[in-house]
């Protein structure tokens, strides 16, 4: 498909996503992959932006993996806006979309799964049963497809990082895993596709995610008790109106094993629920 007034060309199908990434490592292109689930936003378009900056080539990739979402998540539901995303991708100057259907991945008989222990078990890896099982398969999958030289994911999700960093060094997958900051709305909201669930009421409460992280962050920084200020955390977010916390939590910034001394470098981790919304954030513990 070749739409008119457009440089980006999408494909559907591996078979032509490679022939793109031979023709381009004949003339010695470096290629970047970004992979989304689409209802693209501007957290999505920076890591497009810093691809562009950083390789010669730039492959989109969207697909709503349905191997990460639990049978009662919004797989069904999840905002799917093909034309809009393909508009945002080219004037973004990506040379080149992915958008398989689910056969194209997940053929008749599929029958392999990835599995990372230890950082996958953790947080997400306890709300979300299977969650990242799913998101390393479908990212070693787009990986060993694509062949790129980098490939960017963004902080927000910062156990997803963690694991896919981990997979990537276990299984020896010759490319580079950029790391691009989280981007936000004006008011400190992270940006998510899933924001779109979100009635205005709930949309003016919600920044209180990354106001309460960084407060609590701050705090454990300046030496206060961790237990003591997480806890503080939870009952200001319950305060403030959210729904059920699933985790407010200082860990260790590689491992996400919980923090047990202000020396390690720390994180804080927050998923909580919002109205339809399950909405996730982090933020580093400073030095
Ligand atoms: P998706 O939620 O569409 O996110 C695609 C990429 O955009 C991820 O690397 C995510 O961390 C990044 N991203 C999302 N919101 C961001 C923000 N506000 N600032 C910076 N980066 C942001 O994450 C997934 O899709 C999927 O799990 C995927 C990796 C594609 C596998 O299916």
């Amino acid at each position: 498909m070749l739409l008119k007034d457009s440089s980006l060309i999408a494909v559907r199908d591996v078979e032509s996503l490679r022939r793109r990434v031979q023709a381009w490592r004949r003339d010695n292109l470096s290629i970047a992959l970004v992979p989304t689930m689409g209802a693209l936003h501007k957290g999505h378009i920076t890591l497009m932006d810093r691809a562009k900056k950083m390789a010669d080539r730039v492959i989109a990739t969207i697909f709503v993996n349905p191997k990460q979402f639990g049978p009662r998540e919004d797989f069904a539901a999840y905002p799917r806006q093909e034309n809009a995303d393909f508009e945002l991708l080219n004037a973004a100057g990506v040379d080149l979309l992915f958008a398989p259907d689910v056969p194209a991945m997940y053929p008749q008989g599929f029958a392999t799964s990835v599995h990372v222990s230890g950082v996958s078990d953790v947080l997400d890896g306890v709300a979300r049963p299977g969650h990242f099982d799913g998101v390393a398969t479908v990212v070693t999958k787009l990986l060993l497809q694509a062949l790129p030289d980098i490939a960017l994911f963004g902080e927000k999700d910062y156990q997803q990082l963690a694991v896919i960093r981990r997979f990537v060094a276990d299984l020896n997958i010759p490319v580079d895993i950029i790391q691009v900051p989280t981007v936000r709305d004006p008011d400190g909201l992270a940006m998510s596709s899933r924001n779109a669930y979100l009635t205005p009421a709930e949309r003016a409460i919600a920044p209180g995610i990354y106001a309460a992280i960084s407060l609590a962050a701050r705090q454990i920084a300046a030496g206060e008790d961790i237990a003591q200020t997480l806890a503080a955390a939870k009952t200001t977010l319950t305060q403030q109106g959210f729904g059920t916390i699933d985790y407010v939590d200082a860990r260790h910034a590689e491992t996400l094993q919980p923090l047990t001394s202000r020396d390690e470098p720390g994180r804080i981790l927050a998923a909580v629920h919002l109205g339809r919304a399950r909405l996730i954030d982090n933020v580093a513990i400073p030095k």
